[in-house]
């Protein structure tokens, strides 16, 4: 996809598509005034009819337009101009983008106003709108042979203003729909292609290509480093199970160090707990921690971040067979806390355990993992909402803002020490299920026997890392959901 940045009128633009982003109750002044008079004032009459109505996400496309450089509009609502955040405006311009990317080779253009909508830039628009093309023209289809979404052959950014500035909003608005994109990509793709060592492999190409450090380690290595909470999981596949390290040191030598830890379970069929067909069909997702990871990496790298980040993915796949784990069995952590089985489907926190300790032993200074870790925190929150849990609350503060900033929903939830009880085991140190009640909250007791006293936020992103079905601003399957908020997590890191 070519991206270019034109300062030309809107009337002069050349392109398939031309979007304009319209606000509710906009008057019709400057370029938009300039539009209408060229289309012989057919904007003031769909105003007056009321089918430019402005709201937010709602779309309106005029096709077959003479008298402008661009042979068809699309209007897009932005809502009230005081309202709008960055969330509003990534859904609009994705609903946008999504809605004219059914066809091959489209060529588009964003119209970009010229002042401030609200409180957002011109340039905060420009870096949206690119995002907006790289994320709604790409679907699930991977394997399809009649695509539903087509990438844009080109998009032109029609912006006037400071152009350092515009040109900065490009590369960042790029750099991020690349890195969202990568993160989707990753957890559509099936499980016999991304296994562990699949993953890897990919790791080791976007660590090439954007200049990470990348190490990783496989099972010799695994066992080596007493990693055996996480071998326990990937005993019932014939897949090996690793560990991808991947470091950008933007910051120097003595900055402090924040670790990005994501589960990586290729495919979870529960093990012997094993899941019912409704619960595993989707369970090519449960790498999503992971492949955020490995996407807000990419991005943190080329955006040359003065930051320094480590990213840690534990790759497994938790299968069924002989050599499998079983109820009963006790494993003996890296850090030593040995853990009883009850349940061998929870087994996303016998990873972290192992990789979180790792971090810790490595000597990083602040930890945030993301995990599909469990079902009782849609429960709690529903399919949009990730869930936050802490040992330290100006950490999870500094997180909640980073989410709130990029518009992705984030909610808290408690960790008091009555939620110890339920995990505490009998022949064992700890349970890895705490029963029915607060399951999402029992998760996250659990992971916190393995960070010591670092600072640590646990993101468990089961309902958002993967849409069950499209809606007009987002396909359905993998989302890129918190790759922004970590970028801008690390992007905060360095002031
Ligand atoms: N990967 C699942 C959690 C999950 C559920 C992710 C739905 C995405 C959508 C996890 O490994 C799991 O199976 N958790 C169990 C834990 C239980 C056995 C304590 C769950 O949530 O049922
Ligand atoms: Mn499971
Ligand atoms: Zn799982």
């Amino acid at each position: 996809m070519e991206i270019r940045r034109i300062d030309k009128p809107w009337t002069q633009i050349e392109a398939d598509w031309l979007i304009v982003p319209v606000v509710e109750s906009a008057e019709l002044s400057g370029a938009l005034a300039q539009l209408d008079q060229a289309l012989g004032g057919i904007v003031a009459r769909l105003k007056s009819l009321g089918d430019l109505s402005g709201k937010l996400a709602s779309t309106l496309p005029l096709r077959g337009v003479t008298g402008i450089g661009a042979t068809r509009l699309l209007f897009v609502g932005l809502g009230v101009a005081n309202d709008l955040t960055l969330a509003r405006l990534d859904k609009a311009l994705t609903t946008a983008s999504r809605a004219i990317s059914d066809k091959k080779e489209v060529r588009i253009a964003f119209a970009i106003p010229g002042d401030a909508v609200g409180a957002i830039s011109p340039a905060e628009i420009v870096a949206s709108a690119i995002t907006a093309s790289l994320v709604g023209s790409v679907g699930q289809d991977l394997y399809r042979t009649e695509k539903g979404r087509h990438p844009f052959a080109s998009v032109q950014i029609a912006a006037s203003g400071n152009s350092s500035e515009i040109d900065a909003a490009v590369a960042r608005g790029t750099i991020l729909g690349e890195a969202i994109n990568l993160t989707r990509d990753l957890v559509n793709r099936p499980p016999q292609e991304i296994t562990p060592l699949g993953f890897a492999k990919r790791a080791q190409a976007v660590a090439v290509e954007f200049g990470l450090k990348i190490e990783v380690f496989e099972k010799p290595r695994l066992e080596q480093e007493r990693m055996n909470s996480m071998l326990a999981v990937a005993q019932g596949s014939p897949q090996p199970p690793c560990m991808v390290v991947v470091e950008h040191n933007g910051g120097g030598p003595n900055a402090p160090k924040l670790a990005l830890v994501g589960k990586g379970v290729t495919f979870d069929s529960g093990g012997l707990s094993l899941k019912p067909t409704d619960g595993m069909l989707t369970m090519k997702c449960d790498m999503a921690g992971a492949a955020t990871v490995l996407g807000a990496m990419a991005a943190i790298a080329r955006l040359k971040l003065p930051v320094n980040v480590v990213g840690y993915m534990g790759l497994v796949e938790n299968m069924i067979g002989g050599a499998a784990f079983k109820l009963g069995d006790i494993l003996t952590a890296r850090n030593g806390v040995t853990i009883e089985v009850l349940n061998t489907d929870a087994e996303g926190r016998l990873v972290l355990a192992d990789v979180l300790s790792y971090a810790v032993d490595a000597g990083v200074d602040r930890i945030v993992d993301l995990a599909t870790l469990t079902g009782a925190c849609v429960v709690a929150l529903g399919e949009d909402v990730s869930g936050a849990f802490t040992n330290n609350q100006n950490w999870c503060d500094a997180v909640l803002a980073a989410a709130k900033s990029t518009g992705e929903d984030v909610w808290q939830l408690p960790m008091w020490d009555l939620y110890e009880d339920l995990i505490k085991g009998d022949v064992g140190d700890i349970k890895n299920t705490g029963g029915r009640w607060g399951g999402a909250i029992t998760a996250a007791r659990f992971l916190q026997h393995f960070v010591a006293d670092k600072p640590w936020v646990h993101l468990d992103i089961a309902g958002p890392a993967f849409a069950s079905s499209n809606k007009p601003h987002r396909e359905a399957g993998g989302t890129g959901h918190m790759v922004r908020t970590l970028v801008e997590l690390a992007r905060r890191q360095g002031k």
